[in-house]
């Protein structure tokens, strides 16, 4: 009983969930100077805003990075846009969200075709950071294990088919990822696709590449004096896992913070996966993702 009360309660979550997509759809109006970082969870979504908070804001706070808000308080740019939709008040009405000081950054995880209309209309800009389903899943799968009620219980195993078969928040990986993709391709100026590892491969390079895209490049000042450095430092996983609020705090209701911050490497998967799932999961991949020019 205990179990399917949990599951319930769930269903109603989720029901809430694409509530608020509809209505974030139909209401939300874009400005032209917002950054829209998309995601599926667990692809390095919350060091993404990090990073680009602090590029967009560092003129402020670099390199007295002391007073820099993300070490001091918790911000609106940490919470993704959904969960205030769904907690706004009563019939998903959108809260106020003119008090959030420009550029305003939102996350989220809503497939491309899905997002806001006036995102699409408007000049605003969108992120994506996508990472490689292997590491993406067993990230999923301690991160469940860990918000999910202990009444919820299911196994490693049973998770993976429902991953393979598609059955996820936010779509299957692959349509997720593919919906991002090809519109990066298409419209270069106004979507940034990133990867996971290649932000952790490359950090300046690719921390550069973001300060372009948002149209705030580094300048060489900046750079000779260590302005990136400091904000990748700022940035970086021990760093933010340290952070007060990041041990206490709750930008989003159901998770903690803390739950946000892992291990942060590359390659995890392989302290999990047998020799038939990554056999799976690469045929999935493949089977996928064989028709485009997209690769991990
Ligand atoms: P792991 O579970 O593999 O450790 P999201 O923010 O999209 O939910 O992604 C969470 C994943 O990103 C977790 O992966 C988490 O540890 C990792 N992560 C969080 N902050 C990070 C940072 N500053 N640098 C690198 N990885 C980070």
């Amino acid at each position: 009983k205990e179990k399917e009360e949990a599951l319930i309660s769930e269903e109603e979550k989720l029901s809430l969930k694409v509530q608020a997509t509809i209505s974030f759809q139909k209401h939300f109006q874009a400005k032209h100077n917002d950054i829209v970082i998309a995601s599926l969870p667990k692809s390095g979504t919350t060091w993404l805003k990090a990073l680009a908070f602090a590029t967009v804001k560092r003129h402020r706070f670099i390199p007295s990075s002391q007073n820099h808000p993300l070490l001091n308080s918790n911000s609106h740019t940490i919470v993704p846009y959904f969960e205030f939709n769904i907690y706004g008040g009563e019939d998903n009405v959108i809260p106020d969200l003119s008090t959030i000081p420009e550029p305003r950054i939102f996350g989220t995880h809503i497939p491309f075709p899905s997002l806001s209309h006036s995102i699409h209309n408007s000049n605003c800009k969108i992120m994506y950071i996508c990472r490689n389903p292997f590491d993406a899943f067993i990230s999923h799968w301690h991160f469940f294990k860990t918000i999910l009620p202990s009444s919820v219980t299911f196994s490693l195993e049973e998770a993976f088919e429902w991953y393979c078969e598609g059955t996820h928040f936010f779509g299957p990986f692959w349509s997720n990822i593919l919906g991002y993709w090809e519109a990066s391709k298409d419209t270069p100026n106004k979507i940034l696709f990133l990867k996971y590892e290649e932000l952790k491969a490359n950090t300046n390079f690719e921390l550069k590449k973001i300060a372009q895209f948002l149209d705030c490049p580094f300048s060489e000042e900046e750079e000779s004096g260590g302005v990136i450095d400091s904000i990748i430092e700022l940035c970086s996983f021990k760093k933010m896992k340290e952070l007060e609020i990041n041990k206490s705090g709750k930008a989003v209701q159901f998770v903690e913070n803390k739950h946000l911050f892992r291990k942060g490497e590359i390659g995890d998967w392989v302290n999990y996966f047998s020799p038939s799932m990554t056999e799976k999961l690469s045929k999935v991949i493949e089977e996928k993702f064989g028709g485009s020019d997209f690769s991990f």
